[in-house]
């Protein structure tokens, strides 16, 4: 704690001697000792008064940046310019390379796809689509949700429901990969952040979605973490702060498999943070209905019932392969077919002894004769039995205790 005063102070002198690139990182290092300690502080009033500081100094922060943005084109502008053509040149190509994250083609996926998921979807309309279609119902206190988590276990649909409310929100969605961040753009990374925040203020209506977050934004002060990456974190911190005070149209919206990880401060800026969860029954059925209605089938309502108990604890992505699998099977009965029989100018598969059967190979017929045979619940009993379960037990144990500490479920 003493140390993070030390590093303000040190912030304060220097900006009297107007160096306020080194004020600017002073301060930020004060902010990023402080909020390390923070949640360990137990003296509750002090802690209080210690964040109020930090969120003081992280405006600061934000105010000293914007003036000396405006500072510059000014100054370049009595000598030269130059430099500033560089910056100009430097600024396009990070506003290009955000520009690149804007989701134009809008994807064929709606809500209604997304099997399951109630209270995630409901904090979504709240957040994006009702402030949109009913600004009347958000005013006075009552106001649209700035910034939500989605968190989970691998293949429940974190990417995929975002990928819907890209389909329905009707607002700029930009959606970044945190890998794409760190990896694409080292060393400029912290500046495209900034840019990214900047862009999505500039728009009336606005959706940030940063997946896998986890990896951009892992708690601070661990031995491993390189420059780049502190760097990146408290621009993140100093990013949503500034979302909080000035930005009304804007939702940052976070997923990730590793909640766990995510740095406390950044953490208490998601308002929301929902847990979306392994499908239930009526999710899973849905899902299993979703992926065959388009294939001839003979499964009856009752038949997939019996599916209830085998299909437990299977991710809706898991569910979504098996049924790939199950639907693929009847190709594959022809293709081990010995016995083929014809009837009403189509060939079917047959068992030998059928009635007009002939033996031959599949690859041997009028390959536009050949009838493909029905998808039944055998077949999707067998893909259950062959595709295993991506999710491990302790996998859910791990995002339960986060969801009990700091979630809620979906
Ligand atoms: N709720 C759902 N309803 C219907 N299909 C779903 C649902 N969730 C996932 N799926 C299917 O599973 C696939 C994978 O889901 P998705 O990529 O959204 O998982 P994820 O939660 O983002 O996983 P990860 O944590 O590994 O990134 C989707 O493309 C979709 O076909
Ligand atoms: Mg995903």
């Amino acid at each position: 704690m003493d140390r993070a005063i030390q590093w303000w102070q040190q912030g304060q002198d220097l900006e009297k001697e107007k160096k306020m690139d080194e004020a600017i990182s002073c301060y930020k290092s004060g902010c990023e000792c402080m909020l390390k300690w923070l949640p360990y502080d137990k003296i509750q009033a002090r802690a209080s008064d210690l964040k109020r500081k930090c969120l003081e100094y992280l405006d600061h922060i934000d105010k000293l940046k914007k003036s000396m943005e405006q500072k510059v084109p000014a100054a370049a502008n009595g000598s030269g310019g130059a430099p500033n053509k560089k910056s100009d040149e430097d600024n396009s190509q990070l506003n290009d390379a955000i520009k690149q994250c804007i989701v134009k083609t809008v994807p064929d996926i709606t809500f209604k796809d997304v099997a399951g998921l109630d209270k995630a979807k409901q904090a979504l309309q709240e957040a994006v689509i009702l402030p949109r279609m009913m600004p009347q119902l958000f005013t006075g206190n009552r106001e649209p949700w700035r910034a939500i988590l989605l968190y989970g276990v691998p293949g429940t649909g974190k990417t995929y429901i975002a990928k819907a409310l890209a389909a329905e929100c009707k607002s700029t969605f930009f959606a970044i990969s945190s890998s794409d961040l760190v990896s694409k753009y080292q060393g400029e990374s912290e500046r495209l952040v900034r840019a990214l925040f900047e862009m999505a203020r500039a728009e009336e209506r606005a959706v940030v979605f940063i997946d896998e977050i986890d990896s951009l934004c892992s708690a601070r002060g661990q031995g491993d973490e390189s420059e780049s990456s502190k760097r990146i974190k408290t621009e993140f911190l100093v990013q949503m702060q500034g979302v909080d005070k000035n930005n009304s149209g804007v939702l940052i919206l976070g997923a990730t498999n590793f909640p766990e990880n995510i740095d406390p401060a950044i953490r208490r800026r998601f308002e929301k943070r929902i847990e979306i969860t392994l499908p239930e029954w009526v999710a899973r059925k849905q899902i299993l209905l979703n992926n065959v209605k388009k294939t001839k089938n003979t499964i009856t309502p009752e038949q997939m019932d019996q599916l209830e108990q085998l299909t437990e604890l299977f991710s809706a992505s898991d569910i979504s392969v098996l049924m790939k699998d199950a639907v693929m099977m009847p190709v594959r009965e022809l293709q081990r077919a010995e016995w083929f029989v014809e009837r009403e100018g189509l060939i079917y598969a047959a068992k030998p002894g059928d009635p007009g059967a002939y033996q031959g190979k599949l690859l041997e017929q009028d390959g536009s004769k050949v009838a493909i045979p029905d998808v039944t619940i055998q077949h999707v009993v067998q893909a259950i039995k062959t595709c295993k379960k991506s999710v491990g037990k302790k996998d859910i144990d791990r995002i339960n205790d986060f969801t009990q500490m700091f979630g809620q479920e979906g």
